[in-house]
This record gives structure tokens, C-alpha cells and sequence, in this order.
């Protein structure tokens, strides 16, 4: 059997995929027995979910009042990058879902710009609920949450974090630096070492300020070409 199409069905697995149907002249038998069917070992979307639950029952991560409840990340857990957000804002509140309003939008058609699908990466905030009036939230209530978004990451272990806005970042590496200056560096995740961290501008920041487009979609490639040198 040709290596690369064997090759392809592997990765294929690595994200998740245990059952493949090969149509044309291989069986799924021949294809067994040429490659080993292995289910992925960490069943990541159970981990997830439990740790979902986790943050709804022990609410030690900051639950504004007003807010209708957490709102959790979502995508594919074995992806190599995740985006990492400030906080839900009112769709996002009303939907229990992270980045579906007009910036979600926006992201996601400038994923789809460098050829990424939303589906096949993983977008969480640092914080899981909703400020009032969608203010920043302070220092402390992001350390509230920062054990969730540890283990967030903890479990789908990306090779690339990427902070949308100087506030994701702070809220990773608890300081402060300006998304102007520090746009398109690396950091190094400082729980995993093995992890990089990005930073570039936060969707809404480039909506109010349509100038940026060029260097965030700049940015998109750059983390594109980051994910297979990385
Ligand atoms: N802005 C964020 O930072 N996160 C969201 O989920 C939506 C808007």
C-alpha cells in the first residue's frame, strides 16, 4: 500500500478518527493489517468534559453576576494550536459558546483565509464567563480561572498558544504587554516549556481598526508556517 496514503490514515487517527472505511479495491481488513489500528490513548474529549464539569460545580473561577453561566472551549482537542480569548462576550453569554459574534466571525473567516477550519482547531478564553459590560477582567479574577485554562491546556497539550490580545497574554504569563509592540513574538508557555506561545491582535481590535488587517492575517500565516516548523 502506498506509505503516504498509510501515513495520512495515521494522522487521521492521531485526531481522533478510529473507525475508516477505505473505498476501492483495499478492505478495512487489508488496511488493518497494514497499519496498526490504534485508537488514540487519551480519550481528550471525556477529559475536557470532565474538567467542564469540574468548573461548574466548584465555581471558584470568577461567575459575574448578570452572566447567564461558564462558557466553555470548543474544537478539536487534538488540534497542534489553540486560541486563547479575554472572556465571552454577550452572544457568546447567550450562546455558551466561545467567539460567535462579530469577532468569532471575523476569526473564523481569517482561518479559513490560511486554510484552517474552526472545527480543526481549539478556541477557549481566559476567562469563562461573561464581565458586565464586557470590561477587562481584573488580574485576580483572571487568576480565578487560570487553573481551568491550565488544564484546558494541560489536556490537549498543542504544540502553539495563541493569545488573541495583550489580555489573553497576561492572563497566560501574568504580564503585560502591549499587543503593539509585542505582536508576531513567541513565548515560552511557562507550565510546559515544549509549548510556544503567540501573540497577536485581538479580532475586535482589528474590526475597530480595519488598518491591522493586513498584519493579523500576516500573523495567521505566520502561525500556520509555525505549526510544521514547530
Ligand atoms: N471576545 C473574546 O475575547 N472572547 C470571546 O469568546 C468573544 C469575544
Amino acid at each position: 500500500m502506498d506509505t503516504r496514503f498509510i501515513s495520512t490514515l495515521k494522522a487521521l487517527m492521531e485526531i481522533g478518527f478510529s473507525e475508516l472505511y477505505v473505498i476501492g479495491s483495499s478492505t478495512t481488513e487489508e488496511v488493518s493489517q497494514e497499519i496498526t489500528l490504534e485508537k488514540p490513548t487519551l480519550d481528550k474529549r471525556k477529559m475536557l468534559e470532565e474538567l467542564y464539569r469540574k468548573l461548574e460545580e466548584e465555581r471558584k473561577c470568577v461567575l459575574y453576576e448578570g452572566a447567564s453561566g461558564y462558557v466553555f472551549g470548543e474544537g478539536n482537542p487534538y488540534s497542534p494550536v489553540v486560541f486563547v480569548g479575554e472572556a465571552p462576550g454577550e452572544e457568546e453569554d447567550q450562546q455558551k459558546r466561545p467567539f460567535v459574534g462579530r469577532a468569532g466571525r471575523y476569526l473564523n473567516q481569517k482561518l479559513e483565509e490560511v486554510g484552517l477550519k474552526r472545527e480543526e482547531v481549539y478556541i477557549t478564553n481566559v476567562v469563562k464567563s461573561r464581565p458586565p459590560g464586557n470590561r477587562k477582567p481584573s488580574a485576580k479574577e483572571m487568576q480565578s480561572c487560570l487553573p481551568y485554562l491550565r488544564k484546558e491546556i494541560d489536556i490537549i497539550k498543542p504544540k502553539l498558544i495563541v493569545c488573541l490580545g495583550s489580555t489573553a497574554l497576561e492572563g497566560i504569563l501574568g504580564k503585560n504587554l502591549p499587543v503593539t509592540k509585542y505582536r508576531g513574538q513567541l513565548f515560552d508557555y511557562p507550565y510546559d516549556r515544549s509549548i510556544k506561545v503567540f501573540l497577536t491582535y485581538h479580532p475586535a481590535y482589528v474590526l475597530r481598526n480595519p488598518y491591522s488587517d493586513k498584519e493579523f492575517t500576516e500573523d495567521m500565516r505566520r502561525i500556520v508556517n509555525l505549526l510544521s516548523s514547530l
